[in-house]
């Protein structure tokens, strides 16, 4: 097979040297979209009066062709064509005769390449916003059904306050909230076109790059040839935007992880998330959670790589940008996989409810109880926080909790105390209490989830 750009040539590459080179392997991913873009570019040219109606007319059918073709998976790609730009278009040739060469007028591979990666992104970036959405649907259905279900919070992994579930689930509402207004944020940027830029410098067809555009549903063009074909911040975005996303999800399955274990049993994940031991036959583990923990690496490894790629590189294209695909599918793969996941773990996951209760009722998570009332009644809070200081370490040296206390050894503590502080170290009401905006309190949560239904019905 003769290469489509032989005409310069002499001599032709040996086939390992064509082997480095070539992206088909991995770019035959954006065949799709390598389709799509070329039957943008040919009705651009024929609406122009660039290709005549019957050459046109051939390459379109030609092009649907191969689109059939694709989708029942009938088309093979060689390695000597180098990328899905060239197999395509030889495949196109052979399919309507020479006029399929008639395709490239007007345009470059590189912005060809550039054209096909916004819409792959554009396609992408919707269905994990979708995924993102689901995976705050079951989050949101957990935390309905744990408003009163207390656990301990922790700072320090040290038992710091009583808190309800759904509270700690709702943070990675949050959390994922701001990922989907990101990524949401980032289609500004993805969706334009940078068809008709041609190689750098435009083309001398009277080409209308509107018409392009818009046929492909961008929402503008590039104002500037050569940084058409040479962006790729829309790569380094999506890049950062999944990174962020994977470290929530890394943060979550880090808890997920903890929460399962012997030590906590607040959760036990359902048998089709968790995995067994091939030799302890009492194992169940957490598999999945672990796995995205670790899969974050990756992710954060293709920002890395292609913030590098891009350093110093002059304008316009180079051949060091086809290392862009890689890591993006790469990171694509991951991001969509991850998410799956995670929606199904969420869903089933059982909560342990009495543990966790017993959690927060036999530790010393409810002291700022204790310095609150001193402080509420008048005493400024750093004595009362050196007063119920005291009275923790007495309870350590006597084996016992807070509540253990008699009302004698309280009112010895400060007269400040009365009856009613039993009532008050109680971590249900030490969690109902916190009703300040945001806070655990569960009318406060109710009024979160509320807010989240109403984000997720829009
Ligand atoms: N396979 C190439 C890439 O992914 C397509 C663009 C090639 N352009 C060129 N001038 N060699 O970057």
């Amino acid at each position: 097979m003769s290469k489509l750009w032989g005409g310069r040539f002499t001599k032709s590459a040996e086939e390992w040297v064509d082997e480095f080179g070539a992206s088909i392997s991995f770019d035959q991913e954006l065949v799709k979209e390598d389709i799509q873009g070329s039957l943008a570019h040919v009705k651009m040219l024929k609406a122009c009066g660039i290709l005549p109606p019957g050459d046109a007319g051939k390459i379109i059918e030609g092009l649907h062709t191969l689109q059939e073709k694709a989708e029942n998976g009938e088309l093979s790609f060689s390695v000597e064509m180098e990328d899905i730009h060239l197999n395509l278009e030889s495949m196109l040739i052979s399919e309507i005769g020479p006029v399929g060469g008639k395709l490239h007028t007007g345009r470059s591979r590189n912005d060809q390449v550039a054209t096909d990666m916004h819409l792959y992104l554009r396609n992408q970036t919707e269905d994990v916003l979708l995924l993102i959405k689901s995976l705050q649907k079951a989050i949101l259905k957990q935390a309905e059904e744990h408003v009163e279900t207390l656990i301990p919070g922790y700072t320090h992994l040290q038992r710091a306050q009583p808190i309800s579930f759904a509270h700690h689930l709702m943070a990675y509402f949050w959390m994922l909230e701001r990922d989907k207004q990101r990524f949401t944020e980032s289609m500004k940027r993805i969706n334009i076109s940078p068809l008709g830029a041609g190689a750098l410098a435009g083309t001398t067809f009277p080409i209308d790059r509107e018409y392009s555009s818009e046929l492909l549903g961008f929402e503008g063009i590039y104002e500037n040839s050569l940084d058409a074909v040479s962006d790729r911040d829309f790569i380094l975005e999506f890049l950062s935007n999944s990174s962020t996303l994977m470290m929530h999800l890394s943060r979550f399955s880090e808890e997920i992880i903890l929460w399962s274990s012997q030590e906590f049993q607040f959760i036990e994940l359902d048998d089709a998330f968790s995995t067994g031991s091939s030799i302890m036959p009492q194992k169940k583990n957490p598999d999945m959670a672990e796995l995205i923990r670790g899969k974050t690496g990756r992710v954060y490894g293709n920002l890395t790589g292609m913030l590098t790629v891009l350093k110093g590189l002059p304008l316009a294209y180079n051949k060091d940008m086809q290392e862009d695909k890689e890591g993006m599918f790469d990171t694509v793969k991951t991001v969509i996989g991850s998410l799956k996941i995670f929606e199904g773990m969420i869903s089933t996951m059982k909560v342990k409810t009495e543990t966790m209760r017993k959690a927060t009722s036999s530790d010393f998570s409810n002291a700022t109880e204790l310095a609150d009332y001193l402080a509420a009644k008048g005493m400024p809070f750093r004595e009362a926080h050196e007063v119920v200081g005291k009275l923790v370490l007495s309870c350590v040296q006597q084996g016992c909790y807070l509540a253990d206390l008699t009302m004698e050894q309280f009112k010895e503590a400060s007269d400040l105390f009365e009856d009613d502080i039993y009532a008050a170290l109680n971590p249900y009401e030490a969690v109902k209490r916190r009703n300040s905006a945001g806070g655990t309190g569960f009318e406060q949560v109710k009024i979160a989830i509320g807010k989240g239904n109403t984000l997720l019905a829009e």
